[in-house]
């Protein structure tokens, strides 16, 4: 994994931004993987300034998020559907059939089995990843064994706890989610992860430095031919490694 370092939030979104960009630059029909939370908010700000400025194009690049809120309808203000089109697609040019993010409404197997077959067809060339404090990657949390394909889980407490900032009280965030899976993930060509802050130190230095387990499933990347970590020094301020 090849660490890239860099000082604050503001200078991991201009880095991974940059990363995007090429990417997309390089291969205007490019398949991003798309993330949603705090992290990647900046980045996408970028992109979003990028196409403005330099008429970066995605009229031919497909999109395909990580994961969505079960039982939250498209249209919901909390749900990553909603978020990608404030965040991202409402300013750049990607066509609405481009984009793709699981459905959180819906028939749980058939919902699972459209969108594993999707990307089955459409391999990721870059995906991007943030972290939850526990290691989760998209929505899959700690468990005992890596779930390869699309799946729908239940969300532990930990991570009820980090994302109800976002809603009007607890009780409002959804239990459940649906997410990639581990080995869709792992199929992507290049894997960029975005961490940024001390609250995440622990669970990074986990992940670089500690043992490959689905109790960490970030731990996960470390057998992934291409994967790039940007992360600020607060988030890698515990890793023995003196970076
Ligand atoms: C959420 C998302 C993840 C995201 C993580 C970290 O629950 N499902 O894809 O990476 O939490 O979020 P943040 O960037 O807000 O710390």
């Amino acid at each position: 994994m090849k660490v890239i370092i860099v000082e604050n939030y503001e200078e991991a979104s201009q880095e991974a931004a940059k990363i995007f960009i090429n990417q997309v630059k390089e291969k205007p029909n490019s398949i991003l993987g798309l993330a949603t939370g705090s992290t990647p908010v900046r980045m996408y700000e970028l992109l979003r300034e990028d196409h403005e400025k330099n008429h970066t194009s995605y009229k031919d690049v497909k999109s395909y998020n990580l994961d969505e809120y079960f039982g939250l309808d498209a249209s919901h203000p909390q749900s990553y559907h909603y978020f990608m089109y404030k965040n991202l697609f409402n300013g750049i040019d990607i066509k609405d059939e481009n984009v793709h993010v699981p459905c959180g409404q819906g028939n749980i197997q058939e919902n699972c089995d459209e969108y594993n077959k999707m990307l089955a067809e459409n391999p990721i060339d870059i995906q991007l990843l943030g972290i939850g404090s526990n290691g989760h990657i998209g929505f899959n949390e700690p468990a005992d064994v890596f779930e390869e394909y699309t799946h729908c889980v239940e969300l532990t407490q930990n991570t009820i706890d980090a994302n109800k900032r976002f809603f009007e009280s607890e009780e409002e965030v959804p239990r459940k989610a649906y997410t990639m899976g581990i080995g869709t993930i792992m199929r992507a060509k290049r894997i960029v992860l975005v961490v940024s802050g001390e609250d995440k130190a622990d669970i990074l230095r986990k992940v670089i430095e500690g043992p490959v387990t689905p109790k960490v499933p970030a731990s996960i990347l470390k057998f992934h031919p291409y994967v790039t970590i940007v992360a600020d020094k607060a988030a890698l301020s515990l890793c023995n490694k003196q970076y």
